[in-house]
């Protein structure tokens, strides 16, 4: 007996109860989503770094597109405060609110199944007390299904992110071009191009990293800068307009698909031009329903034969009273 218990006590050397724990979790996956594909954990985003396995990442902002892109693999989905621009049509990320984020989180988690889902604190939402940010990072995991939440800063937001991850709640960092700060930077500039800007972005990397943030997103830096904070942590850079070097690569849907209507930054790569397939699409709507080709009598309902001939027996009827 005293064997046998020995045999099955963990030894990290076999990954016994590792290995178990792993296809434990598998098998809960397929039970209750039918999803064989293992889900995409913190965990995993810092195996993939390790093995040298590229990151992807996409924004998502309802539950069609959340849904789309998990379907197609897509590692991480994040619902960035950037829908206070392509969905809500505000000038810049800073009057979209709490509810708002809660509201589409709520929409992309239920089409999400496999990929690690973030939503971006908004701002104001983590820059007031310690007490509210915590409370609002945990509306996120608790009342919308996210499993991580974004934080705009480096140096100056490590220990809110310390504190956050002691209650549990997983962080991703943001330094570069933040844009909520586009205030405070004069505008949408490239960061970190001075030694100066270099060694600060490099503390900001290095502080999220110890504060205990599971990855970071390098935004609007240069390749050189991104290829540099990369090699230096541990933890996986995820990089917008920061070059190749990172190990994985984030855009927002709408610029990836052609959906934005102010023309696109830079590192944007348009894979399609949905805008001009939707605006095509609603013109055409437009033309068969003033020209009478929409609806044809195939896409009209029918009455019954029956029903039919009995409504025009009546009208018959109806008119042989009236003469
Ligand atoms: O809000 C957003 O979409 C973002 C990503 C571009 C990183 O923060």
């Amino acid at each position: 007996m005293a064997k046998r218990e020995k045999r099955k006590a963990y030894n990290p050397r076999h990954r016994r109860y590792p290995r178990d724990a792993e296809l434990h979790w598998r098998y809960i996956v397929s039970i209750t989503t039918g999803d064989f594909r293992a889900k995409i954990t913190a965990t995993t985003l810092l195996e993939k770094k390790q093995r040298g396995e590229i990151i992807t990442v996409l924004t998502a902002y309802d539950y069609a597109s959340a849904r789309l892109e998990d379907e197609a693999g897509i590692d991480m989905v994040l619902v960035g405060d950037s829908l206070a621009q392509v969905m809500l049509g505000y000038e810049n990320t800073l009057p979209v609110t709490m509810q708002e984020m809660l509201h589409h989180t709520r929409a992309v988690r239920r089409g999400v199944k496999r990929a690690f889902l973030v939503a971006d604190m908004p701002f104001a939402s983590f820059h007031i007390s310690q007490r509210e940010s915590l409370r609002n990072a945990a509306r996120f995991i608790k009342e919308a299904g996210a499993e991580a939440v974004k934080i705009e800063g480096g140096e100056k937001r490590a220990r809110l992110i310390a504190r956050m991850v002691e209650a549990e709640i997983p962080v991703v960092g943001h330094i570069g071009l933040t844009p909520q700060s586009v205030h405070a930077m004069g505008g949408y500039k490239v960061q970190g191009k001075t030694l100066k800007a270099i060694e600060q972005l490099m503390h900001d990397a290095l502080a999220v990293e110890r504060a205990g943030a599971c990855c970071i997103v390098l935004e609007g830096i240069p390749r050189e800068v991104a290829a540099m904070i990369t090699h230096e942590l541990g933890i996986p850079t995820i990089g917008i307009g920061a070059g190749p070097e990172c190990d994985g690569q984030v855009l927002v849907f709408h610029d990836l698909l052609g959906l934005t209507l102010a023309p696109p930054a830079k590192f944007v790569r348009r894979y399609a031009d949905v805008g001009a397939v939707i605006s095509n699409a609603v013109h055409a709507f437009k033309d068969d329903v003033k020209s009478g080709a929409y609806p044809s009598d195939a896409e009209s309902y029918h009455l019954p034969k029956e029903t039919l001939a009995a409504l025009q027996e009546f009208g018959e009827r109806k008119r042989a009273v009236r003469v």
